[in-house]
């Protein structure tokens, strides 16, 4: 089966199951600007999941557009994807669990012919106020899965960023047959055994800034299928690039390339359809917010083509090739087929430009500096140059062809790192539809995060840099470098130092400074991209000091308890550790 007809599928399941299918929304969210793209199904459909009527009934269903650029730098391995497609299907205030979970077993197991031993699936497992999702259970013992292959899992809670609505939610796993990591091993491990591909969302709760959860008028469904995925577990394959929806670009990328790089072709490919995708329904490359995604597509898309040796006169002939093939899923391409060639094509050489422009402003500074003897600071004067050129292997190419720059390019390499810390948290708070709302709890959360950056150097070592972090109001969840697992005594060492904190009571303070002097006065985090602002500084006792923008608890005492629950990686040489507060 290939991808289309998977697609229709599932659309024709649910339209003979009284849903009507509606078009997918574009991918630029419609008078929404807290959000640069959709992220999820459910993102153009919120009003209707608040209660207003939508004119095709209460029983829709759609696929969906979406992208996500969070793992942008992960694309190349063999699951990443940016741009994906959402299969979904609503209730709005109709079905509610049972109906749901029905369908979807039906769906699975007869339309697509999905062994039953292969699924399994995880429902809410409880917190404070709501108990442990047993109604969803039973519907799937009732529908086919045995009590083993249903977990309950306290995560199992969906919503889309910080406030809207929301609920428990439940997801279904497929078994790749692969063994098991350990006997503990369940659909909450990312080993690679258990594969999440449909998540059934229970939204009958809104969550306001205040972080209060209130019953909606209306209950209502949320599902959302990952298609790429699914089709490549059908068809038995390994990757999505595999797959018919990558399979032809990749192998015209083989015919090309002179020198052979699987993870280049996967960009290539990959960071392609995204772009025509993003450009078909009307983005254009920028420096700001969407457009600068797009603009990181392209010119990362194209960095890979010329680490392949792939002549760029060849792009034109490479996204023919691509509407071809992904024109009977969508259309609009071979509509906007001129305007998708036109920006990618000025987007290049804009970007040749731009690489000829730096070099030889890298040049001059590099000479300049080089005579006053100041090899450190070439780093940050190309840092600079990179934040306006997008350059970054070209530049550290660059820095290793020249000799006795050592520490230019050390320093270079540091400045890189933390931006790429902090424009992922950006694109993080983006997605989260703005800033995160800020109540005692998440206050709480916050200041934590500070005692755990702090207390994660003393312990492990002064290399653990903060590469992302995200707090609800149950848990924080913060992303480290440091290249392998904690032990149990590491992870004790960490909690006790940060409990140990928390019990001195320490006063929280805040200053204002400019960058420069903030790192003169050692604190650590992140810095802002722009020279010469003026940052919030928050200095925790004796214990720590950090770039933030805060808002922080006054004082330490009434935190409640730290706990670490989890501690995995969370990509290559990044560690997550998500914990609690415990009061
Ligand atoms: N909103 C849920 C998700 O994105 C289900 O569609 O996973």
């Amino acid at each position: 089966m290939k991808a289309i007809e998977l697609r229709n599928k599932y659309l024709n399941f649910f339209k003979r199951h009284g849903h009507k299918i509606i078009p997918s929304a574009p991918l630029i969210p419609e008078n929404d600007p807290s959000v640069l793209f959709n992220t999820a199904g459910m993102q153009p459909l919120v009003p209707y999941l608040l209660g207003e009527k939508h004119p095709e009934g209460t029983r829709l269903t759609d696929y969906q557009k979406c992208i996500r650029t969070n793992d942008i730098d992960e694309v190349g391995d063999n699951r990443h994807l940016t741009y994906f497609e959402m299969l979904g299907n609503w209730s709005l205030g109709d079905y509610f669990k049972e109906e749901s979970i029905k369908m979807s077993y039906e769906f699975l197991t007869k339309e697509l012919e999905i062994p039953a031993e292969k699924l399994s699936v995880t429902c809410f497992g409880g917190n404070e106020t709501l108990g442990k999702d047993e109604e969803a259970a039973k519907y799937w013992q009732e529908a086919g899965i045995p009590k083993e292959r249903i977990y309950f899992l306290k995560d199992n809670w969906w919503i889309a960023g910080e406030t809207g609505p929301c609920g428990s939610d439940t997801e279904i796993f497929y078994d790749t047959g692969k063994p098991k990591c350990s006997p503990e091993c369940n659909p909450d491990c990312d080993c690679g055994k258990y594969v999440e591909i449909w998540n059934n969302v229970f939204m009958e709760f809104f969550k306001d800034e205040k972080g209060n959860i209130t019953p909606l008028e209306q209950k209502n469904v949320d599902t959302g299928l990952g298609l790429e995925r699914v089709n490549m577990l059908l068809q038995g394959k390994q990757t999505p690039y595999e797959t018919e929806i990558f399979a032809p670009i990749m192998e015209k990328l083989e015919e090309l390339q002179k020198v052979d790089e699987i993870e280049s072709r996967r960009i290539v490919a990959e960071h392609l359809r995204s772009s025509m995708m993003i450009i078909s329904d009307g983005g254009r490359p920028s420096n700001i917010d969407r457009g600068y995604v797009l603009r990181r597509l392209i010119r990362r898309m194209i960095r890979h083509l010329n680490k392949l040796q792939i002549n760029l006169e060849e792009l034109p002939k490479l996204i023919e090739l691509n509407i071809e093939n992904l024109k009977e899923m969508y259309p609009e391409l071979v509509e906007n087929k001129e305007t998708i060639k036109n920006v990618i094509i000025e987007e290049r050489d804009k970007f040749q430009k731009t690489l000829v422009h730096g070099e030889r402003e890298f040049t001059k500074q590099m000479n300049k500096l080089k005579e006053e003897g100041k090899d450190t600071l070439i780093g940050e004067i190309i840092f600079k140059l990179y934040v306006t050129f997008v350059f970054k292997p070209e530049v550290t190419v660059y820095l290793e062809r020249e000799n006795g720059l050592i520490s230019a390019k050390n320093e270079f390499e540091k400045l890189y790192k933390e931006h790429q810390a902090l424009s992922r948290q950006g694109s993080e708070q983006k997605f989260k539809g703005g800033l995160a709302d800020q109540n005692e709890k998440t206050i709480s959360y916050h200041t934590a995060t500070h005692l755990l950056h702090q207390a994660l150097k003393i312990v492990l070592g002064d290399h653990v840099k903060q590469s992302g972090s995200n707090i609800t109001e149950e848990r924080l969840r913060f992303d480290f470098t440091h290249p392998q697992k904690m032990t149990p005594e590491e992870i004790k060492k960490v909690e006790d130092l940060v409990n140990e904190q928390i019990q001195r009571d320490l006063k929280v303070t805040c200053e204002e400074m400019s960058y420069d002097e903030a790192k003169e006065s050692g604190a650590i985090g992140l810095f802002t991209n722009k020279y010469g602002d003026r940052v919030k500084v928050y200095t925790i006792g004796d214990f720590s000091k950090e770039i933030c923008g805060g808002p922080h608890v006054e004082h330490t005492g009434d935190m409640g308890t730290f706990k670490i629950k989890k501690e995995e990686s969370s990509s290559s040489g990044i560690r997550r550790i998500k914990a609690v507060l415990i009061k």
